[in-house]
């Protein structure tokens, strides 16, 4: 079984996959270091340019279970997609506190209000589940993780989440 655990960045996909302990974990940032498919650097938006296609392929050849961990992860075929959400509100507070520029905290928060990575997953994966982590602490997400591994579905069928009220209150 291929599980992928997505989100945008700074939902916390690394802190809670940390507590997973059933599972072998991969993250896929290490992955796209080690097979040196970071293919340039976009200075504008500050982020590695990657070859999705090329780190399909080669998660393609990849042996065994595991669990994905990472931004990019539902794009690599995975069975399941456990798409961590957060905030938008709380997703500003924990980018600005890692030092990330106004800028490029409110290109993710506002991927984050508009399901950009919810709506990617559920193109192209079977099951895609969502986990609200606004006011879950990573060992809390990590639990919610192992109980997906173990078989839960119901309890996280995406379309529970909706940020459509906070976000119009930015108007
Ligand atoms: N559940 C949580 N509650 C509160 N803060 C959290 C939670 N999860 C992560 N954080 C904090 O938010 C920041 C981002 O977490 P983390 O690096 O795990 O996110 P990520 O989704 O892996 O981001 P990236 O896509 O950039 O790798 C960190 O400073 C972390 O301490
Ligand atoms: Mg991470």
């Amino acid at each position: 079984m291929r599980i992928a655990v997505t989100g945008t960045p700074g939902v916390g996909k690394t802190s809670a996959c940390a507590f997973v302990k059933s599972m072998r974990v991969v993250h896929v940032s290490e992955l796209i270091g080690e097979l040196g498919l970071a293919t340039g650097y976009d200075s504008k938006r500050k982020t590695k340019v990657v070859d999705t296609v090329r780190l399909a392929k080669e998660v393609d050849k990849l042996h065994g279970d595991m669990l994905m961990e990472g931004h990019l992860s539902h794009l690599l075929h995975p069975e399941v997609a456990v798409v961590l959400r957060c905030s938008p509100a709380v997703l500003e507070k924990r980018l600005l506190a890692k030092g990330w520029s106004e800028k490029k905290v409110r290109e993710n928060v506002e991927a984050e209000a508009v399901d950009v990575i919810l709506i990617e997953a559920m193109e192209s994966v079977p099951t895609v589940l969502e986990i609200d982590t606004t006011d879950k602490k990573p060992a809390k997400v990590g639990a919610a993780i192992e109980e997906i591994i173990s078989g839960e579905r119901k309890k996280y069928r995406a379309g529970s989440v909706d940020w459509s009220q906070e976000v119009l209150g930015w108007f």
